[in-house]
């Protein structure tokens, strides 16, 4: 009973606030070179137009069309490279942050014989 409770008032509070969550696929925050990340804002509002972005050692607060490819919340990113290590995180056109997630690509570890 209790649990059927606490469902139901989280599932409020997610409707009423205008928010949105990233979620990266596949769901690690380590990455090897050349592997291909999608990264989407999970949304409750989708006319919010929440966007991808990230902050590298290069870049800050750089949209995904600078460094991905994006379709509306939806941004992919094939072939990382170790400057793709960041924090990413959705914003929306207001300004509205989701929280973010620290990625994290490493190069390929070379086996020398
Ligand atoms: C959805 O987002 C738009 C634009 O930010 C806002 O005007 C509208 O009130 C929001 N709707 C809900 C149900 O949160
Ligand atoms: C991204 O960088 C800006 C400028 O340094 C900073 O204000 C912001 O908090 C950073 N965002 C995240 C999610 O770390």
């Amino acid at each position: 009973m209790r649990g059927t409770w606490l469902l139901l008032l989280t599932s409020e509070l997610l409707w009423t606030s205008n928010q949105a969550g990233l979620t990266v696929s596949p769901s690690r925050s380590q990455f090897f070179k050349d592997e291909s990340v999608s990264l989407s804002c999970e949304e409750d509002n989708s006319s919010a137009g929440w966007t991808v972005r990230r902050n590298t050692t290069r870049e800050t607060r750089a949209e995904c069309d600078e460094w991905g490819q994006a379709a509306n919340s939806f941004c992919s990113l094939t072939g990382t490279v170790p400057l793709d290590t960041g924090v990413y995180w959705c914003e929306s056109r207001e300004g509205a942050a989701s929280s973010s997630i620290q990625l994290t690509v490493s190069g390929k570890i070379r086996l020398w014989s």
